[in-house]
């Protein structure tokens, strides 16, 4: 297995790319993070129906865009012409949902550390997960941090783990179930993923003593990121990147 020793990643991350400044999972969202400072986001890759890796949050594409329907039942050519920006704001009109080859490209144009949340759709776990881990393989090859992989889905994450075992990995809670340690210990993750509303200090204790580093979402009060640090929460996920900026934690 392949434990990290220290936690090479920063303590904070923009949800979705931008948090709440840029329409989610865009190019332009991973530009708003870094240009609030952030040094990692988190963004979430699905899979077209052609097998193209992109990015997009939910299974429909309704809410975040001008197109409508499920998203496993488009191919990225049907996908790409759709506008992923304007129903945030005008501004961002044109933006696209973009695929994993782009999003890669700007991390490292812009160098940002990423953590791919891999977000299959309905009945595409194994598919899904083994293609982004493997194209985030070929994709991050020589980054000076390889991406942190994530996921709620089990089995998303167990493809993963095979198809790209040198990427670490962090298995997704909302609610930390009772058997943690062991989907943790199954999938060789070196982190543990949690909604921060269901995490208390006596928790984060036990699963730091089990050796795993944290990251808690969504955290958007800059007082409850203190507290989640203080406990030994290791990074936060923010869509609050106006308020909780690349150094937040850096004193805690
Ligand atoms: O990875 C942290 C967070 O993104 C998980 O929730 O629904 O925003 O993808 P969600
Ligand atoms: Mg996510």
């Amino acid at each position: 297995t392949m434990k990290t020793i220290s936690w090479p990643y920063p303590r904070v991350v923009a949800h979705r790319g931008g948090g709440a400044l840029a329409p989610e999972n865009t190019l332009a969202a991973i530009d708003m993070g870094a240009r609030f400072g952030l040094r990692m986001i988190e963004f979430d890759a699905k899979l077209s129906s052609d097998d193209v890796v992109f990015l997009l949050h939910d299974d429909k594409v309704d809410r975040t865009s001008n197109g409508r329907g499920a998203a496993a039942g488009m191919t990225y050519a049907e996908l790409e012409v759709l506008d992923a920006g304007s129903w945030f704001d005008a501004r961002f009109a044109g933006e696209r949902m973009p695929t994993l080859d782009a999003v890669a490209a700007r991390c490292a144009a812009l160098g940002l550390a990423a953590n791919v949340e891999i977000k299959p759709c309905p009945g595409r776990e194994v598919a899904t997960g083994r293609r982004v881990a493997a194209e985030a393989a070929r994709l991050w090859a020589g980054a000076r941090l390889p991406p942190l992989l994530s996921s709620f889905s089990f089995e998303a994450l167990a493809a993963a783990r095979d198809a790209a075992p040198a990427l670490p990995r962090g298995l997704l809670f909302g609610g930390v179930p009772k058997d943690w340690r062991s989907q943790t210990a199954a999938l060789e993750c070196v982190s543990l993923h949690a909604d921060h509303r269901k995490l208390d200090a006596r928790l984060v204790e036990q699963i730091k003593a089990e050796g795993l580093f944290i990251l808690a979402y969504t955290v958007n009060d800059p007082a409850r990121a203190r507290e989640l640090a203080q406990w030994g929460v290791d990074t936060i996920c923010t869509d609050r990147i106006d308020l909780i900026g690349a150094d937040f934690l850096a004193a805690t």
